[in-house]
């Protein structure tokens, strides 16, 4: 079998191509990342070794050079991560998010239905659905919740999936769609909250909070998310759309000390800062249709993933320490600085 992976230098599709290559040795992968500031072909050093896997600089909005990819390759299984993924960017800059997230989509789609690839897999997320509010537990986000989006990063994705949906029923593009909760694990960039969190404690930096920190996000370990998409796009349920949790609610807040804590760090550490535009107050998945198909469950316990993913930090500091310098040092600034 031969798979595309976009998005494959990012954090998701990294530790697919890491799973895909330890689970299944003799598929091939080729690797397709436009190494955005979030891409870092550093994460995919070990990937290169192996002589199964291949990597492909591109940008899945360039049209003639996935054409091209797709005639030079005949894909079995193409798996779409590739993303403007952090919704603070989308607030700042929405363009780019309706390009790729949305026309990089279509120009997928379109190579996938121009050469016959038996199989195209969407990569999305539960915040397409909107946000649930803190005083419902009860109420989860099955794959039957409406479309209801806050941002421009989860409009586009909503954008893609709606698409992708209209790709089946129109020209029969045999899709599927995951949609999942947070993730968290190895080779996450350092925007996002627990890496973020964890390099800013080892370097006794200010933790900033938005508002009160009361945001509940449903957590899952990435390996475990990688297992999922991988059970869905080698499944037969063309036409279906997966829900992907980790059955793990947690406050933003109940993260930040939970780590400050694993590293011995004080809470002073904490700084609270204006709230997010549209901030979403809960996201939390029904993983029942996936569970019931094709047998998934998350697998990692949040206490188990966080230590393991502290460490991985802890040892990997070259990793992140030279993306935390330079450009991204600016956009921090911008975003953070004053506040
Ligand atoms: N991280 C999460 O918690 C989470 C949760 C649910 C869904 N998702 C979805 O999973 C996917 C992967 O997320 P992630 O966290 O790994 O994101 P990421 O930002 O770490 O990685 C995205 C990758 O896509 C690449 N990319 C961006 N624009 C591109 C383009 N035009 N052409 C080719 N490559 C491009 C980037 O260089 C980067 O390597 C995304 O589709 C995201 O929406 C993420």
């Amino acid at each position: 079998m031969k798979i595309l992976v976009t998005g494959a230098a990012g954090f998701i599709g990294a530790n697919f191509v890491y799973y895909e290559l330890g689970r299944f040795p003799d598929d091939e992968i080729v690797g397709l990342d436009a190494l955005t500031y979030a891409g870092n072909l550093e994460t995919l050093d070990e990937a290169l070794k192996n002589p199964k896997f291949k990597f492909v600089k591109a940008d899945i909005t360039d049209a003639a050079a996935i054409d091209a990819l797709f005639a030079a390759e005949a894909f079995d299984l193409v798996i779409n991560f590739a993303a403007e993924s952090h919704v603070d960017r989308s607030i700042e800059d929405p363009g780019i998010f309706l390009r790729t997230n949305i026309l990089g989509t279509q120009v997928l789609m379109d190579a996938a239905l121009k050469y016959k690839v038996p199989r195209y897999h969407q990569v999305s997320t539960d915040e397409v659905y909107g946000d649930l509010p803190l005083n419902r537990p009860d109420l989860l986000f099955t794959e039957r919740t409406p479309i209801h989006t806050s941002s421009p990063y989860s409009a586009s994705k909503a954008s893609a999936d709606l698409l992708c949906q209209a790709y089946l029923r129109t020209f029969g593009l045999p899709a599927t769609i995951s949609r999942c909760s947070n993730n968290y694990g190895p080779y996450q960039f350092p925007e996002k909250l627990i890496p973020l969190m964890i390099a800013n404690c080892l370097a006794d930096k200010p933790l900033p909070v938005y508002g009160e920190g009361l945001n509940v996000r449903d957590w899952l370990y990435v390996v475990d998310h990688c297992k999922a998409i991988d059970l869905v796009a080698r499944s037969d349920r063309i036409g279906e759309v997966y829900n992907i949790g980790g059955h793990n609610e947690m406050t933003n807040i109940d993260i930040v000390k939970l780590i400050l804590k694993a590293l011995g760090k004080p809470e002073s550490l904490i700084t609270y800062v204006t709230d997010r535009k549209g901030h979403d107050m809960r996201y939390a998945i029904d993983p029942q249709k996936i569970t019931t198909d094709l047998g998934w469950a998350p697998e990692t316990m949040f206490a188990d993933g966080i230590v393991r993913t502290i460490d991985w930090y802890l040892t990997n500091r070259d990793w992140w320490e030279r993306i935390t310098s330079g450009e991204y040092l600016a956009y921090y600034e911008k975003m953070y600085g004053d506040r």
